[in-house]
């Protein structure tokens, strides 16, 4: 199934629920989970779905009845993802940067967890010996991703612990008796190469004769899924043919078998959702359209913050005459969602859906110009349901204190 939703659909969701809103497809998202599944068929291979990519509780418990577990990065995730009901086996917390009592609080709820520096993992040790299995994430110094933003592996990330740092975690193994059953890298977001995920499986490997009691490399997310027409993502098929070799090349060699941990966001949500927006005004400036729609940088950052691409489809004419537009945001700020864009012919009132807006679209969206937070949609087949409503004044002021009329009155 690689259909998504029709306009139909789309334009039926606008009428119901209004607009900006998030429409998401459950069947994609099962779609995108079968494709890792069948190119790793009879692997030891498990999927976490890093909940950070999207989080509403509908699309978790969707993710986990279809059988996926689930990455997350803070505690709060943790929590959510409990609150889907995933069980503790089921949950991976990487953390970075957390403050240790996060941790702690991880280990209390039984979860799994990485660590990626040597100081909370002295504390670790320091706290709990080898009572509880530990994973650690390693800074593996590989450039990869699909900009800078969006790369954490390199050798200037705050990502992981670095190389150099190793021979001190060594010592932790043996001082403190420190259980590490998982190594983990995630080297960035869009890696397209499947290479960048074999170069990175060898040097683990390559370090794996200093943790005897090793179960899993975890070689985190970042397959790259298509924004662009024309593009194409990570082959998971060539992919999963990389590994296997070389899993059983590592079990010939060292006599060990070791499993296979994914962590994986944009592939599972990606695709399955749009923005949609409604056009408010439409501004000829000199040689520019502008496009003013009722969305912008506070719902739908990626364009502005990392300068991704995001498919324009105008929904209200879909057969209209090829004009060339710029489709900008109603915040105060220069929110560009696209430049230059060829589009049907748009007139203002035209629902526009942005595509690709799945993954860290309603995630990373704020309420900047107090402007409420979009609701969200999911479709299940034909039936669509609300999963989240439009924020509302009340939402807004709700962690406000009142003023004290007396005092400044
Ligand atoms: N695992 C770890 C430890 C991660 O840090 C991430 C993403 C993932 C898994 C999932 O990566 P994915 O498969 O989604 O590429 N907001 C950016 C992406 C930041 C990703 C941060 N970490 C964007 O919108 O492009």
């Amino acid at each position: 199934m690689t259909s998504t939703l029709t306009n139909g659909q789309l334009l039926e969701a606008a009428r119901r629920f209004g607009t900006p809103l998030y429409v998401y497809h459950a069947e994609r998202i099962t779609y995108q989970f079968q494709q890792l599944q069948t190119a790793f068929a009879n692997q030891p291979v498990r999927f976490f779905y890093a909940a950070k990519a999207l989080t509403n509780l509908h699309i978790l418990d969707h993710i986990r009845r279809i059988g996926a577990d689930i990455d997350c990065s803070s505690i709060n995730e943790v929590k959510l993802t409990i609150q889907a009901g995933f069980k503790p086996d089921q949950i991976l917390y990487t953390s970075n940067s957390v403050a240790f009592e996060e941790i702690e609080e991880a280990k209390s709820l039984g979860v799994h967890i990485n660590i990626d520096s040597l100081s909370n993992l002295e504390k670790f040790a320091r706290a709990f010996g080898n009572t509880y299995p530990v994973g650690i994430r390693i800074r593996p110094d590989i450039m990869a991703g699909g900009n800078l933003q969006i790369s954490t592996g390199h050798d200037r990330s705050k990502f992981g612990i670095a190389l150099a740092e190793l021979p001190k975690v060594y010592h932790l193994i043996q001082a403190q008796q420190l259980s590490v059953r998982v190594l983990h890298i995630h080297t960035g977001s869009e890696i397209k190469e499947v290479e960048v995920f074999l170069k990175g499986l060898d040097l683990l490997f390559d370090l794996t004769l200093n943790f005897p009691q090793l179960e899993v490399i975890d070689l985190g997310g970042g397959f790259k899924v298509p924004y662009q027409p024309g593009e194409t993502g990570t082959d998971v098929n060539a992919l999963a043919k990389g590994i296997e070799k070389k899993l059983s090349e590592y079990k010939a060699s060292s006599g060990k078998a070791l499993s296979i941990w994914f962590e994986p966001g944009k592939y599972f949500v990606a695709d399955a959702g749009s923005l949609l927006c409604k056009v408010n005004v439409i501004k000829q400036s000199g040689t520019i359209e502008f496009v003013g729609v009722d969305s912008g940088l506070n719902q739908l950052i990626r364009p502005m913050f990392y300068g991704s691409y995001h498919t324009i489809d105008n929904l209200s004419n879909p057969e209209g005459e090829q004009r060339t537009y710029t489709v900008v945001g109603n915040v105060c700020e220069t929110d560009t969602f696209a430049e230059d864009r060829s589009l049907p012919q748009v007139h203002e009132g035209d629902v526009l859906a942005i595509r690709t807006a799945g993954a860290y679209g309603f995630e990373m969206a704020s309420s900047y110009n107090a402007r409420f937070l979009p609701a969200e949609v999911l479709f299940r087949g034909d039936e669509m349901q609300l999963i989240r409503r439009r924020q509302t004044m009340e939402d807004l002021l709700l962690t406000q204190l009142p003023l004290n009329k007396q005092s400044s009155d």
